[in-house]
Formats: structure tokens, sequence, C-alpha cells
């Protein structure tokens, strides 16, 4: 059959990488989680001081410097069942996930360079179809021509109660508060940059999963993708 590239996007903490990671399994694709390559690149700013913990001072110029020393890549981690994140062999799953990063990844995002350097990246790894990204421009800008877009959403409620109990399991110090703050900012900041924002493809399918379980949002995915696939 087939294969075809599948595009997920939506604002932070929707559940987009659970579906994509559940819907890469159940059709044998790879996942591409495009978000921890912004992540990975601001651990790397942060850990070499060129970006402030809060985000809001960026020494664009020494990161563009060093932008080909970082080299990222994901590895299938067997006691997990997940892929993790990796920069320049270090493995920085944990690391990535935390509010620290959260805090500066918009920041970094809006850089054009970076953008481009991530992007074209994004674009080598599909090139061979059988792949599903999910991110914010994904549908938009790295692959326009995606067979399958969805456009994923859900309240901020729940959106902030999934995302607090991510980071409590891995022992993040953080409120509630705190979580909601940083997705609403990022929300604001990713929609609202000038290289190429959030926005919804105007081919998207819809998928609203604030009141569905894991299962039934993947379900309606598995029917979009088995469409589309049958049509190829
Ligand atoms: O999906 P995430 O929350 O891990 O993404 C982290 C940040 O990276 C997010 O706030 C915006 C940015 N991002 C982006 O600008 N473009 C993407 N394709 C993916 C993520």
């Amino acid at each position: 059959m087939k294969k075809i590239i599948i595009a997920i996007d939506g604002h932070s903490a929707c559940g987009k990488s659970t579906l994509a990671k559940a819907l890469a399994k159940e059709l044998k694709y790879i996942y591409i989680d495009s978000g921890a390559m912004y992540r990975a690149v601001t651990l790397f700013a942060l850990n070499n001081g060129w970006i402030s913990e809060d985000g809001k001072e960026v020494n664009t110029e020494e990161l563009i410097k060093a932008i080909d020393q970082i080299n990222i890549s994901f590895n299938y981690n067997s006691t997990s069942g997940k892929s993790d994140t990796f920069m320049n062999g270090i493995n920085i799953e944990d690391e990535i996930r935390t509010m620290r990063v959260a805090k500066a990844v918009s920041a970094v995002a809006k850089i054009k360079f970076v953008r481009e350097k991530l992007v074209e990246f994004q674009q080598t790894l599909g090139k061979n179809k059988g792949i599903i990204m999910d991110g914010r421009d994904i549908g938009t800008v790295v692959y326009p021509d995606a067979e399958l877009k969805i456009w994923v959403t859900a309240n901020m409620d729940v959106r902030t109660a999934r995302r607090y109990k991510e980071l409590i399991e891995m022992a993040d110090k953080i409120t509630v508060d705190e979580v909601r703050n940083n997705i609403q900012s990022r929300d604001f900041e990713d929609s609202n940059r000038k290289e190429s924002p959030l926005k919804r493809a105007e081919d998207a399918q819809d998928i609203d999963n604030s009141y569905l379980s894991k299962d039934e949002t993947l379900n309606r995915a598995i029917q979009m993708a088995q469409e589309v696939i049958a049509t190829q």
C-alpha cells in the first residue's frame, strides 16, 4: 500500500504527540516530534548562556554561528517503548520536557535561521513518506502537500490538567497556574510570530479531543488515515 505523509498541528499540550505516536504505531509509520527539535536547540542555547532563563534575551548571533554543531537524532527506547531525543549523542529526552526549556522555547522557535535549518532537516526525514510529524507548521510549511493534515484542539482546562500531570510525574516543581500561563504565553508567541506562525492549514481535518479518550481520538485519526490511504 502506498505510504503517505501525515501532518499533525495544534496548540501546546492538546495531545498532538500522544495521538501521533499511537497513530504511527498503528500504521507502522515513523513518528517525528518536531517540537523536540526546537526544545533541543533551546537547551543548547540555555546551556551555553545564549538565552536568558525567561527567554527574553537571546544571543541570536552566537546561536546561529553554532547551529551546525547541533546534531539531533531520535532513538527507540525499548524500556519505555518510546523514542528518545538525542543531542550530539546524549539522551536529552527528560531535560527538554522541563519547564525550564518550555519557558524559553518560543523565543528560539521564532528565529528565522533556526526554523530554516530545522524545516530542512524535517523535510529530509519525510522524503520516503510513511511518516507522521507533529508540530505547529507541519501542514502549512514543512509538508504543505501532506496527504493528510490533522488539526488537534482541546480546551484550556483540559490542556493545563494534562500537562501539569506530566510535569509533576517528572518531578518538575511547578504549580497549575505556572503551567496554564506557560501554555497561554506559548500559544500567543507561536501564533503571532513572523516566521511560520501556528495556524490551521485550510485543508486540515479537525479533532477536538477535550472530551474524547485516547482511544476515541486515535480511532478518529485512523479512520481519516484509512480514507486517504484508500484513495492513493
Ligand atoms: O510541541 P512542543 O510543545 O514540544 O513544542 C515546543 C515549542 O516549539 C512550541 O512552543 C513551539 C515550537 N514549535 C514550533 O515552532 N514549530 C514546530 N513545528 C514545533 C514546535
